[in-house]
């Protein structure tokens, strides 16, 4: 498919979720955070995120109308599979019509993350990328949510988000430690950063290991 082609296709979509994602937005302002879906610019540098390309598994949380989805579908294996976990119902009908066989749409908070894997029989994730906006949750459930997905990610798996305010590099830091890249994304409305961390050994366990060593 040429580039003109899929900008064209690009544009064609985007018109038609725009009036779906302003009445998600102002139904559920606080969750939604933004009246238009992410740019053409965050979906290209999420398909070329090289961790997707050999990902097996992979989950999105605050996939909106499923213009990251199919970001995320473009650079998946033909063989893996997507979990997408949304809190509103009518993205989660739009999320439906994306007819690939890869895709699993469960309408529910991120919050409840471990078990929809569990009721889903998933495997942990090798990539979580998460929309949703830590900025407007309370710290203790934006806490709880990076903890949780860094205990289901699994060893080496990469947690990708992209976020208005940056208050998730404070969220993240006790679990993974800095963020491993930060790239300034200023085509898209609102301007945004796209981090990425990388469960390693030595980002949590081995922290508080190492931290209880030093207390004792
Ligand atoms: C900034 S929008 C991003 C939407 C889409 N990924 C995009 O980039 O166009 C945030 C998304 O997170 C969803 N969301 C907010 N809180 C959530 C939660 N606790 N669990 C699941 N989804 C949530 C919102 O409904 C919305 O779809």
């Amino acid at each position: 498919m040429s580039s003109t082609q899929l900008s064209a296709q690009e544009t064609a979509s985007r018109s038609s979720v725009i009036p779906c994602f302003l009445r998600g937005f102002f139904e559920n302002p606080l969750q939604v955070a933004s009246f238009v879906p992410s740019s053409s610019f965050l979906q290209r540098k999420l398909s070329s995120l090289a961790c997707l390309q050999t990902a097996r598994c992979v989950v999105e949380l605050g996939p909106g109308t499923g213009e990251t989805t199919r970001a995320l579908l473009e650079a998946m294996p033909a063989d893996s599979q997507l979990l997408c976990v949304e809190v509103v119902s009518e993205f989660v009908a739009h999320l439906q019509e994306l007819a690939d066989p890869r895709l699993t749409v469960v309408e529910n908070s991120a919050l409840s993350l471990k078990s929809i894997l569990q009721q889903q029989n998933f495997a942990k994730p090798d990539v979580i990328v998460s929309g949703v906006p830590f900025s407007v949750m309370s710290p203790e459930e934006g806490r709880q949510l990076i903890q949780t997905i860094h205990q289901v990610l699994a060893p080496g798996g990469v947690f990708v988000t992209y976020q208005f305010r940056n208050n998730v590099c404070e969220l993240a830091e006790d679990c993974f430690g800095a963020p491993q890249s930060r790239d300034l994304v200023l085509w898209n409305l609102p301007p945004l950063d796209l981090y990425l961390w990388e469960k390693t050994a030595e980002s949590g366990e081995q922290k508080k290991m190492s931290s209880l060593t030093l207390e004792a």
